[in-house]
């Protein structure tokens, strides 16, 4: 059987969606399960982690199998050694790897060389393993998905292409607003369209905050600057100034709308200083939510035992 990989939210269908999604759900109530016994997973890391990296950890112990991190430094990705020669000799021990790097490209290379599933554990493209913890935190705190609608303010980055294709797959109405110059890319928002088309959804892009959130069950954002784009940070300060989430702005979605962030969050940046606190923020569930999420996606790549 061919074996799977997640790069990308496109990599699924949304049938195999809905079914990691109520296995995280399932996951979440259950601990003892350890269907992953003697299965190793490589975390083969670019740039740093908090979430991402204990969340798969933790999850994978859980399971009943073992993580080894390997850090930029120890590893040198297609520096050191070619991202090709490093994914089959990975093959050779490990059983799954999850890699986040700089290059979308070099998760590419990665699934195509390695015999094993690669999961994309952030690049610059994607961050998919964030858009299956946001979709389950959606569920858990709208009543679903189907007919939600989920407004995104700021970058449209990596975490903005994998929540607007995960919104539109599960049935989510998906509205994006961003300055000039930072939209989503328009190889991302072709497949957007289609599977808003699919999915009888509506899928915006907007450079107005207040009419992307009107209405919305969700206000989500991330950061202005993201990791590698540090020598960008002050023209995007100023890109951005307008585009900043508000108790106020909040206030103009749905009564009841929650605010999701991926973190790190960058206080009195792109959220108002204090808002993760504030009772409408579900942002430390939604971290939660990492751990649940791959681990229900670890099975579907593995299987279980
Ligand atoms: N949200 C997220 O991916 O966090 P980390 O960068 O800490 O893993
Ligand atoms: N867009 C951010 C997400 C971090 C989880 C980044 O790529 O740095």
């Amino acid at each position: 059987m061919k074996k799977k990989d997640f790069l990308s939210l496109t990599d699924f269908t949304s049938e195999q969606l809905r079914r990691v999604l109520k296995k995280a759900a399932e996951l979440k109530r259950a601990t003892d399960h350890r269907p992953l016994e003697g299965k190793t997973l490589a975390l083969l890391f670019q740039k740093p982690s908090l979430r991402t990296r204990v969340s798969f950890d933790v999850g994978m112990a859980q399971l009943g199998g073992r993580v080894i991190y390997l850090s930029p430094d120890e590893v040198g990705l297609g520096q050191r050694e070619s991202v090709a020669d490093v994914a089959r000799v990975l093959s050779r021990y490990v059983d799954v790897i999850a890699a986040r790097t700089f290059r979308h490209e070099d998760v590419e290379v990665l699934a195509r060389h390695a015999t094993v599933p690669v999961i994309n554990a952030l690049s610059d493209r994607e961050h998919p393993c964030q858009a299956l913890a946001d979709l389950l935190t959606v569920q858990e705190k709208t009543a679903g998905t189907n007919g939600r609608g989920i407004a995104y303010v700021g970058d449209g980055n990596n975490v903005a292409a994998s929540l607007a294709l995960a919104a539109v797959m599960s049935g989510a109405d998906f509205r994006i607003a961003s300055p000039e110059g930072y939209d989503l890319p328009e190889g991302v928002v072709a497949k957007v369209r289609v599977l808003a088309a699919e999915s009888e959804v509506q899928f915006q892009m907007l450079r107005d905050p207040n009419a992307a959130v009107r209405g919305a069950d969700v206000v989500y954002t991330d950061v202005w600057t993201s990791m590698g784009q540090e020598e960008e940070r002050k023209r995007r300060l100023k890109a951005f100034a307008a585009y900043q989430v508000t108790e106020e702005l909040l206030a103009a979605a749905k009564p009841g709308a929650i605010l999701m962030h991926p973190l790190p969050a960058h206080d009195g940046e792109e959220v108002a200083a204090g808002l993760v606190d504030h009772p409408a923020s579900v942002v430390f569930d939604q971290a939660e939510n990492r751990l649940h999420a791959q681990k229900a996606l670890l099975i579907e790549l593995l299987g279980e035992a």
